[in-house]
């Protein structure tokens, strides 16, 4: 391994921006370890890696089982001969869209366990080796929408506002250890994301918000055509990776720059307004009639209770 060759573990890297930043990243020469949920994908990323001469390793990791996250690190002891990781990479993520008032506990909760609370117990595992060592890395993947708010995202732009929070304070804490902690902010990426974020969208049919959501739906699907490619998420964290210092944050693409300018810019009634818009949130598309209505279930979808609290044996048997 030559000293610009790191050992780096990604979490969630079955599919979309993980799984491309981890053959990105074995490509630039790096000892990766990609993990994630489903066997059968881990199986599939491994043998295109083997493939193309990369040296990538795969183990299964779901962020929200303390037991998994365990196997990990002793997995990691091994792999490594004892050295652990130099870079953590915290990508593991999802959201679910619905008005922030309407969406329940339960799925509030299921998005915290897997972008707050497994990013969290995730460093926190990997954490002592680095601190023992004096040295390494954290970066965690959090969004545009980490600095700014877009209607029916509440919920999960509130995980990634927390990312960002815990990410800043890590920063501070972990400097003294010659710890960096970077952020990565992607803008629309082309991956599963946005087929996860509007599954389900129908439980909100029976509220007050069903006429602007269904509009929202709609848009959110043209919006696809706006959406980059998961490679420049990937060179953005291999930039990441390299930097002598690792920046605080790295957004990208650089188009989304535009919209964090414009949010510092605008004064609040104006992006107010423009983010009624952006939502279809009007007097015409809300209907109080719906107000108190009780939610739709949603068989096997997202937001079905069974689904909010799948264990994690069961997450990682291979499901497609
Ligand atoms: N795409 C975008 O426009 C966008 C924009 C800003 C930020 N992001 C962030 O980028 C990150 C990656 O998302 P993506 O766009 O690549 O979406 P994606 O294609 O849906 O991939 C998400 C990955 O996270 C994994 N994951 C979810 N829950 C997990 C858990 N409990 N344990 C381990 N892995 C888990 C998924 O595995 P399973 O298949 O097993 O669920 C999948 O591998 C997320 O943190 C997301 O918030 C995405």
């Amino acid at each position: 391994m030559s000293n610009t060759s790191k050992i780096v573990l990604i979490t969630g890297a079955t599919a979309g921006i993980g799984r491309m930043t981890a053959l990105h990243l074995a490509k630039l020469g790096h000892h990766v370890i990609a993990t994630g949920r489903k066997v059968s994908e881990l199986a599939k990323l491994e043998e295109e890696a083997g493939g193309l001469g990369y040296k990538l390793d795969t183990l299964v990791l779901d962020v929200t089982s303390a037991p998994s996250i365990a196997t990990a690190v002793d997995e990691v002891a091994r792999l490594t001969n004892g050295h652990g990781l130099d870079v953590l990479i915290n990508n593991a993520g999802f959201g679910i869209l619905g008005p922030t008032s309407e969406i329940d506990d339960s799925e509030m909760h299921r998005q915290y366990e897997t972008n707050v609370f497994g990013l969290m117990n995730v460093t926190r595992a990997f954490l002592p080796r680095m601190q023992q060592r004096r040295g390494g890395r954290i970066i965690n993947v959090s969004s545009v929408g980490g600095r700014i708010t877009l209607p029916f995202f509440g919920v999960y732009n509130s995980t990634k506002y927390a990312v960002e929070s815990l990410s800043d304070a890590l920063r501070y804490e972990l400097r003294p250890f010659g710890i960096d902690v970077a952020l990565i902010e992607p803008g629309v990426i082309r991956t599963n994301f946005e087929s996860t974020a509007v599954s389900g969208l129908e439980a909100f049919a029976s509220t007050p918000y069903a006429g602007a959501v269904a509009k929202y739906e709609e848009m959110s699907k043209m919006a696809d055509r706006f959406a980059s490619n998961p490679i420049v998420i990937a060179k953005a964290i291999a930039r990441a990776v390299k930097a002598r210092r690792a920046s605080a944050r790295y957004v990208a693409p650089r188009s989304t720059y535009m919209i964090l300018w414009m949010s510092s810019l605008l004064p609040t009634f104006v992006w107010d307004w423009a983010m009624r818009k952006v939502g279809f949130l009007s007097t015409q598309t809300v209907d109080p009639s719906k107000v108190g209505a009780a939610r739709a279930t949603v068989p096997g979808g997202p937001r079905s209770p069974s689904a909010s609290h799948t264990p994690a044996t069961e997450a990682r048997a291979p499901s497609n």
